[in-house]
């Protein structure tokens, strides 16, 4: 990261608690809910099936950046599915980067071929060995490992979602990280229990056994993108939510916090990390302030 965007987002914050302000920061665009998987944990894929035109997805780029949002994502579905005629993916991160956008990240299931070295980050996802990989999201780890090392860029942070079917994977997931050239570092999530997948929801005894085998991969030196300050307040849902800091935009519609915040009861259950560190950070905690400046300059 850029020393001008570090002092820019360190006033951003420092305004935010100081006057408690609720201006947002970061923003999802959700380029389409289109996907060519399906898999066992994800609520969100194909309910439309509609690929968003380039240019209701610039505007709401432009608007985005008007609010003064400066961390951009595009995410899906799949967003490698995304193309309106000769334009897709990499391109929108380009015109995101040239609207003045400080970070520009990609969430991708990875099983396209990956040349996107204008992002900061290319969140792909991996559930686990190539077992549990493949349980949950087809059969996919073999063409994602190709596409990896393919990959015409470094930029990769691997992004899991941890469940009951692979909550005994994370080590699996770390030593990939490490492993491999292209990839940056891991970044976690825990398994948020939306209506139709509360069977997979971790109990705060599961998610603080998985927290500590994180930290002891911190420990041991693995490449991890997350803040271990936040982690008591994941394992017992105690971050305040939502985060008014991050905002999602799908189809012209912009809601607060993650496009789940209009599911009754789903806040208290949160796993996802962003949420939590950014909400954290936001409120002041300094342990998770002083803990993101210095993973943020290591992976980004
Ligand atoms: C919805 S997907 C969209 C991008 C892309 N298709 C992919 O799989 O990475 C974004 C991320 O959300 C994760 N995810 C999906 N449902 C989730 C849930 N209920 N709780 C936590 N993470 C979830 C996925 O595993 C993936 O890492
Ligand atoms: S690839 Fe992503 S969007 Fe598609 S079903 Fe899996 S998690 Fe959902
Ligand atoms: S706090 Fe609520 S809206 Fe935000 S990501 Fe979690 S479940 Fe979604």
């Amino acid at each position: 990261m850029k020393l001008s965007s570090l002092i820019r987002f360190s006033l951003f914050g420092i305004s935010t608690i100081l006057f408690h302000r609720k201006k947002a920061i970061l923003g999802t665009i959700i380029v389409t809910d289109q996907c060519n998987l399906s898999c066992k944990h994800c609520s969100v894929n194909n309910l439309t099936g509609v690929i968003h035109p380039y240019r209701q997805i610039k505007s709401e780029m432009e608007l985005l950046y008007q609010q003064g949002i400066r961390i951009l994502f595009f995410c899906g579905g799949e967003t490698f599915l995304w193309k309106d005629g000769d334009k897709n993916i990499r391109d929108l991160v380009i015109e995101a980067r040239s609207m003045g956008f400080l970070i520009v990240n990609v969430v991708t299931n990875g099983t396209f071929k990956i040349d996107l070295p204008e992002a900061d980050l290319i969140l792909l996802s991996l559930d686990g060995d190539k077992e549990k990989h493949n349980f949950i999201r087809d059969d996919t780890y073999d063409t994602i490992m190709g596409n990896i090392d393919s990959a015409t860029s470094d930029n990769i942070c691997l992004y899991m979602a941890i469940n009951q079917i692979n909550k005994n994977m994370i080590e699996s997931v770390c030593k990939v990280a490490k492993k491999k050239e292209k990839i940056r570092a891991v970044s976690f999530n825990f398994h948020t229990p939306y209506p139709d997948t509360e069977d997979l929801e971790l109990s705060s005894l599961e998610k603080e056994k998985c927290c500590k085998e994180i930290e002891r991969m911190m420990k041991e030196g693995y490449p991890i993108f997350n803040l271990k300050s936040a982690f008591s307040h994941l394992i017992n849902n105690t971050f305040p939510t939502p985060c008014y800091q991050c905002v999602v935009m799908e189809n012209g519609k912009q809601s607060i916090c993650g496009r789940c915040v209009d599911v009754p009861g789903l806040c208290e259950k949160c796993g996802y990390f962003f949420a939590a560190e950014y909400a954290l950070i936001f409120k002041g905690n300094i342990y998770v302030i002083l803990e993101m400046l210095k993973t943020y300059l290591r992976y980004i």
